[in-house]
Parts: structure tokens; sequence; C-alpha cells
């Protein structure tokens, strides 16, 4: 199979609510291989599988007990042994997710740390009175206080996921064993989970970017007889952190995911949305930055962690199907590796719900509860609904039919599902899937140099050129625009009429050969 990193095109699968094949109202590593087709005819290469590992599920499978086992509910080690099998055959690379800041507090290492037992007794971070005021990203102190060992112990997540301490050398070497295990496996990588985190800097009060985090990368995947792909979740990447984890003379990771373009708000449940453009603007920047430096970047607008895109920066009611073309768009023909997430290739949208029991997500439930007095419970539910978690993670819709689902389903799933997609005159899958064979065909779109050509806050031109072939791609946000005429054959659009006047998010590729 074709790794060249040029070559791929990710497609994230949250598999708690990818596809249920038992109806226990949870996916599962089975109703993953059943759509191995629908994988194949979308055209992508590549899969991420969120976690599967046993978990108490205090952070939907972020919070592991077991690396070496999958939960219950997820299926068995054969299951996950005949999938990535599978997918092998059909030509699709399988990266997993490495969740290596925390474990859950229900993890044996966590038990025998909290009894002081032999090698455990540093495996995380233990303080008679907490040393710094840091705070949890889901809300209060980071500090928990642990009745047996009468000490306290961080928690950068919720109080369930204790963070282990790295600078142990037998931690280290844990997590080697856990990289080694899923190599064997037929694993082609790891998603790494906050991996910026890993390296503490206590002195200088930094609870992740410490001063070893290149070393301890560098440790864990650049050892004798492992080869593997990585990107690392790092949600404090500037392009110096870039540089230094993902440039190729580093030998840390392959690629990492940068947050700039998608951190425009003051915080997840800040009021108001951001607009196109200012995340394509920012998007733009670190396309020039990254290529300037010779890296490799992910290109992405959605995972499990962020609301749908459609709905963020685009109109998700008149011009749903535009925008979720433009945005599909925007995806494959950037520089770098594209990485779709689950129901972005059919458009999917925030879902509402009028109480807090539609948004389970321990972000958003902490935001709910610990703003009660300071805003309107309606307010807060608004708040939820444009920012919170659960957008990205309620069950596929494949058919209209609702199913018995761990989370509530999707509020439009009558109107927005793969089947009504499919009938439909205006198929975003069908955009997706002529965009995914460009990629693939045409040599500029993945090794072209990128040039932005314009940039205003109605309209974005730029253009991707290698070997006297040219592609331009020019798009306009909601206003529409008027461009200047751009040389070349149309090649793809999301309106069937063209001409210099863009309609609301109308794209159009150009083709040119020089
Ligand atoms: C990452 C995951 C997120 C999780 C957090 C703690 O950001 O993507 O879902 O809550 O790490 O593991
Ligand atoms: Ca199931």
């Amino acid at each position: 199979m074709d790794m060249r990193l040029e070559s791929l095109i990710f497609y994230q699968i949250y598999v708690n609510s990818f596809c249920d094949s038992n109806g226990d109202g949870i996916g599962d590593i089975k109703g993953v291989l059943s759509k191995i087709d629908y994988l194949k005819a979308l055209g992508i290469n590549a899969v991420w599988l969120t976690p599967f590992y046993k978990s108490p599920g205090k952070d939907n499978g972020y919070d592991i007990s077991d690396y070496y086992s999958l939960n219950v509910d997820m299926g068995t080690t054969s299951d996950i042994e005949t999938l990535i099998k599978s997918l092998h055959k059909n030509g699709i690379f399988v990266i997993v997710d490495l969740v290596a800041n925390h474990t859950s507090t229900a993890h044996p290492w966590f038990e025998n740390s909290r009894q002081k037992k032999g090698k455990y007794k540093d495996y995380y971070f233990w303080y008679k009175t907490p040393p710094n005021d840091w705070k949890s990203v889901f809300g209060g102190s980071a500090w928990a206080y642990d009745e047996v060992r009468n000490e306290y112990y961080l928690h950068s997540f919720a109080t369930e996921q204790a963070d282990v301490n790295w600078d142990n050398e037998n931690v280290r070497k844990e997590f080697e064993k856990v990289v080694d295990f899923w190599l064997k496996k037929g694993a082609d990588g790891f998603r790494c989970d906050v991996l910026d985190m890993i390296a503490k800097d206590f002195e200088e009060g930094k609870n992740g970017n410490g001063e070893h985090l290149h070393a301890y990368i560098k440790g864990l995947f650049h050892r004798k007889g492992v080869k593997c792909f990585t990107v690392g979740e790092c949600w404090s990447a500037d392009i110096n952190l870039a540089k230094d984890l993902t440039h190729p003379s580093k030998n840390a990771l392959t690629t990492l995911f940068s947050f700039w373009h998608l951190c425009l708000e003051k915080g997840r449940f800040a009021k108001g949305k951001p607009t196109l453009y200012q995340m394509l603007s920012r998007l733009s920047t670190w396309q020039t930055q990254t290529l300037k430096e010779g890296l490799t970047p992910t290109v992405f607008f959605e995972n499990h962690d962020l609301p749908r895109s459609v709905s963020r920066f685009c109109d998700d009611k008149k011009y749903r199907y535009e925008s979720a073309t433009l945005l599909g768009a925007m995806l494959l023909t950037h520089y770098g590796i594209p990485f779709l997430f689950q129901g972005e290739e059919i458009g999917l949208t925030n879902s509402w719900h009028d109480t807090i029991d539609g948004y389970p997500d321990v972000e958003s439930v902490g935001f709910y509860f610990s703003k009660k007095t300071k805003l309107l419970k309606g307010e807060r539910l608004k708040r939820i609904y444009f920012g919170g978690r659960d957008n990205g993670r309620r069950m596929m819709p494949w058919t209209e039919k609702k199913q018995k689902s761990w989370l509530a389903p999707y509020d439009r799933q009558r109107e927005i599902n793969v089947k009504k997609d499919a009938d439909s005159q205006k198929s975003v899958f069908r955009f997706y899937q002529a965009l995914v064979s460009l990629r693939k065909q045409e040599k500029c779109l993945t090794q072209g140099a990128y040039v932005c050509t314009r940039m205003t806050k109605n309209a974005y031109v730029f253009t991707r050129e290698s070997d006297g072939e040219k592609i331009t791609v020019a798009c306009a946000f909601e206003k529409g625009a008027t461009l200047p005429e751009i040389e070349g054959e149309i090649i793809l659009s999301n309106y069937e009429k063209t001409g210099s006047r863009f309609q609301p998010y109308q794209v159009v590729l150009y083709k040119q050969i020089l």
C-alpha cells in the first residue's frame, strides 16, 4: 500500500457512534467492519479509530483502564484484528488512539500507586498539598485528594483521569510496550491524545510543553524496529513547536493537529460565532508557514471535540449543501494531510436539545452547572448547542430511522442522513467523492506549491501548482462576491451556473495547463 504522506486521506471514526452492529445503542468494531464498502466508496485510504479500549467511560473512552484489551461494548481482540486485516485488504491504513497523558483512576497502575506499591509509587504526580493552582480543562482544580494515599494527584481532565508522570522512566517504558503491542496487531500508527501535555514543567508552571517533550516523543517512536505514522494532538502548537516536533530532521512526529485556525473564540462556550473568513485566514497563514519550514500539516475542521463546521462557520439551513461542499473543497485541496470526520461528508449540523440531558458530555455538564447563577438556562443551552462536543458524537444517521443510542439522537436525522443524501440531486457525499478522486488524480493538489492570491472578508482564492499544471480554487463566503476572471477550465463547482459573480458559499475549481 502507498503510505507516502501526500497520498493519505484520513477519515476519523468515532467508534462509539459510527455503527452499532448488535443494537445495544453503542457503536462497535464489528459495526466499523460492516461499513468498509462505504469508506471505499468515499475513497479515503486511512482511518483513525478513537479509543476502543477498556474504560469506565467517564470521558467516553479517553479514560483507559487497560491499554491491551477492548471495552466489552466495543468487541473483542479478535474483532479488532479482523478489522485491521480487512481494512488493509481494502487498501486502508489504520491508526489508533494513544492516550498517554493520563489513565483512568480505575487503571491498576493507579490502584498500585495510591498504595505506594513498588515501582508504581511515582507513576503519577502526588503531593501532600497541591503545588500550584492549575485548572482542569473540564473545570475546577486540577488537583484531587485521594483518601487512600492521603495525598493530592494531578488530573488535567476529569477527576477520574489521572495524569501519568512521564519523568519516570518506568512510565515511558510502559508506553513503549503499548506502542509495540498495537503495531504488532497491525496498526500503522497512532493519533496521540493531548501529546503536548505529557511533558510538564512544575518550576515554570507549565502543565505541558515542558523541556523534555521532544525527547519523550522521540524516545517513544524512534526506537529500533519502530516505524509508524504519528499525529500528535497539540492544542498549544505554534509554528515553533510544529517545527520542533514534525520537521523530518527532528525524528519525533509525522505531523500534528494544530488548532490555531479553530480556536477563534474565548473558550468553547463563548458567545457568538466565528466567521469562515477568520478561520480560513488562519488556515491560509498556517499553510504558508508550514510549507516554508518544510513541514507536513494536517487539514481538518471537525473532530469528536468540535462542533459541526457547517453550523459553526457557515449556514446550516438555507445553504447547507453549498456550505458543506465548500468546506469539503477546503479540506481536500489544501497542502497537507486531510482528516475528514464522520458525518462531515454528508454535511451534518449541530443538534438542538431542550434540556441538558441531550448534552451529557462532561465538559458541557460542567459548564451548565457552574454557570447556573450567571446565565439563564436558555442561554447556557444555546452556548452548548453552538460549542459543545456532543455535536460530533451523535450516532451516525445511516437512514432516517432513529436507532437506540447511548446519546440522544441527531435532531435533523429525518432530513439529513446517508440514504437521503445519496438519493438527493444535491448530494454532499458525491461532491466529496469527486473531490477525493481529484486529489488522487491531480499531482498539484498534493505536491504543488500553495499560493494565496486573494483573501478578503468576502472571498478566498488560492492556487496549487506543480509540473506545468495549476489548479485555482476560488470561493465566496456568506455574501457572495464578484471575482476577477480566473483562467482555466472549470473542473468542479457546487453551483450549476458559474461566472464572475459568485453566489453565497460558492466554490469553483479551475485547471490550467501552463
Ligand atoms: C483529547 C480528546 C478528548 C479528551 C481529552 C482528554 O482532547 O480528543 O476527547 O476529552 O483529550 O483525554
Ligand atoms: Ca453495539
